[in-house]
């Protein structure tokens, strides 16, 4: 523990206020809040409730094993420690992937001007992380018409080249260009997509719309079928130019049955209820889209809150300096440590709240140390001061790793991930089939493709 660093403490030090009405927390796309309890203190995200209230599935340790046995591969360290914690249909697209068919990825972004902090990036990680293990393509949104329908003073020019910009920031995430495809909503929106829009605000109401979202009268009429352009997003046929050379000219039904699975932070879950509730309304139904949702990164206040870009003091940038990571963690990351540091070796401190522990279990893939940490914490062996010096150093390496892969992203490089075009991944690409068969055929073969076997372990 440092005791010069004044460490934020809630407790005594705040004055008590009166006794008021518990809040409860408020999740949906655009705001979330943790709720109060009756003395007015933040309270931490209730994600079992959460999931219990919307329906979701927790994901286990059986669907974990079976993951592995599948795959070959442990699973990642976020899902291992519930970071991503909760499905609507995962196993089925295990089942999916067993059969030896594919699917594909879709995740997305609502661009902004500021720089991503690691809230931001963790769920492309993730979603990366997917394509390597599956081996499968990857569709990623960015939703400028979205971000300008929600924010007043942003006109759709500027919110477009956002876009641009955020699209460099998960380039150097590192997907793979021949798997990925990454579009602006306002320059890509043509054709077979805006058909699947269309047909699927059709399918919907604004009674439904309004359910799902606490719209009303005066809500703007593009925020009211914005919702059917994120959900069209999910249905391969809006991108007949990723599964062919020469797409196919009408919505093609054997495309229509490729799995969709979406990685998301669960506020984005309320869009995709939607979608799952009314998709086998369409004329050329699919399988209805499986989700794998994550919690919202912890602010460095506490765990109380969320990461945001418009408090720079509550998140780590990915443009953040060495000096920058440091100073944060060390002035704002809220402690589980105790006041003095006699009284820390004494009764010891609690990881559970402490915020620099929350961030260690993001980014050190060691289970065994991470559960040393936690309990030489305890114990009151392990101070703050060292809980924080290790944390430094992890972050200082991940956002240094980034940003080295982001000063590669040239203007041709950018071009090569928006340009829509024939996605090759598995055996799509080794051209060992009947290149006499018809289109319909071939996007059959690279959508069922037998596996490879090639499905060894990442390093
Ligand atoms: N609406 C999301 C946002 O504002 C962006 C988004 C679009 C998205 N499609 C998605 C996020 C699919 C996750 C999954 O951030």
């Amino acid at each position: 523990m440092e005791a010069s660093e004044p460490q934020p403490k809630s407790g005594p030090t705040v004055p008590i206020p009166e006794q008021q009405q518990p809040q409860e927390q408020q999740i949906d796309p655009w705001s979330v809040d943790a709720g109060k309890d009756s003395q007015g203190n933040a309270l931490a995200f209730d994600y079992v409730a959460i999931s219990k209230k919307w329906n979701t599935q927790l994901i286990d340790e059986k669907l974990l094993e079976r993951f592995t046995k599948l795959t070959g591969h442990k699973p990642h360290r976020w899902l291992r420690r519930g970071l991503f914690f909760s499905h609507r249909d995962f196993d089925k697209v295990l089942d999916t992937y067993e059969r030896g068919e594919s699917f594909f990825l879709y995740t997305g972004r609502g661009p902004s001007s500021g720089s991503m902090h690691i809230g931001h990036t963790i769920p492309f990680e993730f979603t990366k992380w997917l394509q390597d293990v599956f081996d499968v393509p990857c569709v990623i949104m960015l939703t400028d018409d979205e971000k300008a329908l929600f924010r007043e003073s942003l006109t759709f020019e500027q919110a477009m080249e956002f876009s641009m910009e955020n699209a460099r920031d998960i380039i150097a995430v590192g997907f793979d260009p021949k798997k990925t495809f990454i579009y602006s909503d306002l320059k890509y929106f043509s054709n077979h997509f805006l058909m699947n829009a269309w047909e699927f605000s059709k399918l919907l109401t604004f009674n439904q719309v309004r359910g799902a979202f606490g719209f009303n009268e005066s809500t703007n009429t593009g925020r009211i079928f914005f919702p059917s352009l994120q959900c069209a997003a999910a249905f391969a046929t809006s991108y007949p130019e990723l599964w062919s050379d020469v797409p196919s000219a009408t919505r093609s039904e054997t495309v229509a049955k490729m799995q969709c699975l979406i990685p998301m932070a669960i506020d984005q879950d309320a869009y995709f209820r939607l979608l799952r509730d009314n998709c086998h309304r369409m004329a050329r139904p699919g399988p209805k889209p499986a989700l794998i949702h994550s919690r919202f990164l912890t602010a460095l206040q506490g765990v109380g809150g969320k990461m945001s870009s418009s408090n720079p003091n509550s998140a780590i940038f990915m443009s953040d300096t060495p000096a920058q990571i440091k100073k944060k963690i060390n002035r704002y990351a809220f402690s589980g440590g105790r006041e003095t540091l006699e009284e820390h070796r004494e009764f010891g401190g609690n990881p559970d709240i402490d915020v620099t522990y929350q961030y260690l279990t993001y980014f050190e893939e060691d289970d065994a140390k991470i559960q040393g940490i936690a309990e030489a914490y305890r114990a009151g062996t392990l101070t703050t001061g060292d809980l924080k010096k290790e944390c430094i150093t992890l972050l200082q390496e991940y956002v240094n790793g980034y940003q080295t892969r982001r000063k590669e992203v040239t203007d041709e490089v950018l071009e090569l991930y928006m340009k829509p075009r024939k996605l090759e991944w598995g055996r799509s690409h080794t051209k060992t089939h009947n290149p006499h068969c018809a289109i319909n055929d071939l996007m059959y073969y690279e959508i069922t493709r037998p596996m490879t076997g090639a499905d060894s372990a990442i390093t």
